[in-house]
């Protein structure tokens, strides 16, 4: 008779936890029952002929109970307040029916940003150059220590930016994968060819905003290693890439600047078109579109390239005010603006 009473003491439990599953607020807690693991415990104390029996009808209240929560759980569904996904069109903490409809596809149109940085790609890929994405999030070694910025350095003050409390940094220039790719391109040099590569992307920067200033914003970084490379190089080529871009030659300045990642270095400007001046001032005849220079010796000793046999040059500079120049955009704050009116000039 023990199996009786067992049999129905499992069918006892069962009523109780179903009792309990409905006033539960934590639906999951079910599974931890300590009356599910009495029942378990009970199974040695069974004769050994009933034992198996008795072991199938818990392991089948067991699956009952998994049953439960995960039909509760379908139910609820979208009302469930789930982890945030940035990604998401619409707050996942609204329910399907609470959401709004999506724009129909062909209202929408590419961000003139990304249409113009897939043309400045296009313009580098057929100057020989491959195109590389940087990143979001990294560390202190890319973003300073292996571009010779020595540790305090008041030079890392210029790009001071958001960071993790393990560290990480949200980088501040797209120099940050310097390192990284002339790492991974290195072979070229042995094989007698160049390390030619650009890197578009995102970067982050502790700014104060005005009409050229923005806290996020892209940069395109170029780096060139090879045999023999100089100043002569490094000029010729941003010039060919400024008079294909903007499609007219544009007078540029060099001036003497420094970077701890260059040597020399300079600072990069372009005239800026009359509809964009605020005034006649020199200060306002001249946009600074970014920095430039010969790599530093001990930026290429780092990724493992003798300086003595390769040298090469490097440059960084900001998308937004390139667009801004090709296009007469006055202030830089609009293209994160979401203002339909601008946007859709470019489409
Ligand atoms: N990373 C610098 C900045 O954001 C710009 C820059 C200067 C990049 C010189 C370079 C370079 O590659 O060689 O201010």
């Amino acid at each position: 008779m023990i199996q009786l009473n067992a049999m129905d003491n499992i069918n006892q439990v069962r009523e109780q936890l179903q009792q309990q599953f409905a006033e539960l607020e934590d639906k999951k807690a079910i599974l931890k029952s300590p009356e599910l693991k009495k029942l378990f415990e009970g199974i040695r104390d069974i004769p050994s002929e009933k034992r198996s029996e008795y072991g199938q009808a818990v392991n089948q209240l067991k699956q009952d109970l998994n049953s439960w929560v995960e039909e509760f759980e379908k139910s609820q569904g979208d009302q469930q307040v789930q982890k945030l996904d940035p990604t998401a069109p619409w707050s996942v903490n609204v329910n399907a029916n609470q959401r709004p409809e999506l724009l129909p596809s062909t209202q929408g149109s590419i961000h003139p940003l990304n249409t113009e940085m897939a043309k400045i790609c296009d313009i580098y890929q057929r100057m020989g150059f491959v195109v590389e994405d940087s990143r979001e999030i990294d560390d202190d070694y890319h973003m300073f220590t292996s571009l010779n910025f020595p540790a305090d350095h008041p030079a890392r003050d210029d790009y001071d930016t958001f960071m993790t409390d393990e560290g990480l940094i949200a980088p501040a220039h797209t120099s940050t994968m310097q390192n990284r790719v002339l790492k991974k391109y290195a072979d070229n040099l042995q094989k007698g060819e160049a390390i030619a590569v650009v890197i578009p992307d995102r970067v982050f920067r502790n700014e104060d905003l005005d009409a050229t200033h923005e806290h996020t914003f892209y940069q395109i970084e170029g780096v060139y290693v090879g045999k023999g490379v100089n100043v002569g190089n490094l000029i010729a080529t941003i010039q060919a890439y400024m008079s294909d871009y903007f499609g007219q030659e544009l007078d540029t300045k060099l001036q003497p600047f420094y970077f701890p990642f260059t040597e020399p270095s300079f600072e990069f400007a372009v005239q800026r078109p009359d509809v964009l001046k605020k005034d006649d001032s020199e200060e306002q005849k001249w946009l600074e579109l970014g920095g430039c220079g010969m790599i530093h010796p001990n930026v290429l000793r780092e990724a493992g390239i003798d300086p003595e046999v390769y040298t090469g040059f490097a440059w960084g500079f900001g998308i937004e005010r390139m667009v801004m120049l090709k296009n007469a955009i006055e202030d830089i704050r609009h293209f994160e603006s979401a203002n339909l009116k601008f946007l859709r000039q470019f489409s």
